[in-house]
């Protein structure tokens, strides 16, 4: 089972969805506060609609508490910013993946945590911003499985 983290998340929709995905692959999403909604948010419900809802997600009141609770595994930031192809590295069922918020991405001390084979990037054609958040999260869980023979998926 994957984790997935979403850092300081803003946009419901897009958190819902991401929620879909975790449902669909067995992953377990955690949402880093402060939020850009409420846990309630319609929007944000209706996207992750029939897959359970938002009290499936893991709240972490900040970052510090976050990484405290995944001590001892290793957490891969996925960024704009990274410098290694998500699809080079060996991935691991154990591996946490942290993605940014939607308008600003990763701010600089928590990118700091991370060494360079640590930061992941999807690559874009040059000249290109970023990806949709929820698209980034679905590429990188989907080559995680896919490195770990899709295991319990029909
Ligand atoms: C809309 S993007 C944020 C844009 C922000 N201006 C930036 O450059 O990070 C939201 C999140 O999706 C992920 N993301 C989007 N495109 C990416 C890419 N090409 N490589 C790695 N991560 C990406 C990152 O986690 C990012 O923080």
């Amino acid at each position: 089972m994957f984790d997935i983290v979403l850092y300081e998340p803003e946009i419901p929709p897009n958190t819902g969805n991401i929620l879909r995905l975790a449902a669909n692959t067995g992953s377990r999403l955690h949402l880093v506060r402060p939020l850009g909604f409420r846990l309630s948010d319609r929007a944000a419900r209706r996207a992750g609609l029939d897959y359970g809802g938002m009290e499936d997600a893991i709240v972490h009141d900040d970052w510090r508490a976050c990484r405290a609770h995944f001590a001892g595994r290793r957490l891969l930031a996925v960024t704009t910013r990274g410098t290694h192809c998500y699809a080079d590295l060996r991935l691991s069922p154990q591996d946490v993946f942290v993605f940014g918020p939607e308008t600003r991405g990763l701010p600089e001390p928590v990118l700091a945590e991370f060494p360079g084979p640590l930061r992941l990037r999807l690559p874009m054609l040059a000249g290109s911003r970023s990806l949709n958040l929820s698209n980034a999260v679905a590429i990188v869980v989907y080559e995680a499985w896919r490195q770990a023979g899709f295991a319990g998926g029909a």
